[in-house]
């Protein structure tokens, strides 16, 4: 199973760099558009930097197909660990085609329905991205999606993305889902409970009480 980072901010990635077991990162052109600089070379390079060998996932723009085959080109030169994505249009399937055959890594995004997933695999996608908090905003049972694909494809993994809370990652998963990419805010949020927080405090005081606050470094 894989956890990506959905966001384009490097102090969010450093520090869920910190503390989760990443496997890599996502953008799209509205997450990138979040972040302060305008530069779009130098914030993709300054995540790559910041990723070391990890998986960045960049996301084409153009309308036709050949102009997203251009860019899926281009961007697929800045570094080996850069996954394009492609929206999954008309126009997108022939892009994922035509840049797998090329060797290019193709992650399909903007997927709704389970024949953009299973069609974006057959054209070579290695990553399908299933848009769970959209489809659910929208009335679309993003589960029996997940699980149509992921029953269905074997040569792609499906990436559950568009995520609000972490009961919808949880659902992604037991749906069939092998990776997903969520904001480090979202995993923050998911472990910050007052239970949690009042359970590892009160061991915490017991143990105090017990071994008068001394660690178990200065004790082994
Ligand atoms: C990631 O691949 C998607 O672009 C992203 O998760 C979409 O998230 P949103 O629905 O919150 O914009």
């Amino acid at each position: 199973m894989e956890l990506l980072l959905d966001t384009a901010n490097l102090e969010k990635i450093r520090g869920a760099l910190d503390k989760y077991p990443v496997s890599g990162v996502t953008t799209n052109p509205s997450i990138l558009g979040k972040e302060g600089s305008a530069d779009f070379i130098s914030t993709i390079n300054s995540i790559l930097e910041e990723i070391g060998t990890l998986p960045l996932h960049v996301q084409v723009v153009g309308k036709t197909k050949d102009e997203m085959v251009g860019e899926g080109l281009s961007l697929s030169k800045l570094s080996r660990n850069i996954y394009v994505k492609v929206p999954v249009t008309k126009d997108g399937l022939g892009a994922i085609k035509e840049l797998s055959k090329a060797g290019v890594k193709v992650t399909a995004t903007a997927i709704y329905s389970s024949i953009q997933g299973i069609l974006a695999s057959i054209a070579g996608a290695r990553y399908l991205a299933v848009y769970c908090n959209r489809m659910e905003g929208s009335g679309i049972d993003y589960e029996n999606v997940i699980d149509e694909i992921s029953s269905t494809v074997k040569d792609s993994v499906v990436l559950g993305a568009s995520f609000k809370n972490a009961g919808q990652v949880v659902k992604a998963f037991y749906a069939g889902a092998r990776a997903v990419t969520v904001d480090p805010g979202l995993l923050d949020s998911a472990l910050s409970s007052p239970l949690i927080e009042s359970a590892v405090g009160a061991f915490r005081s017991d143990w105090d009480e017990k071994y008068g606050g001394r660690s178990i470094s200065e004790l082994v």
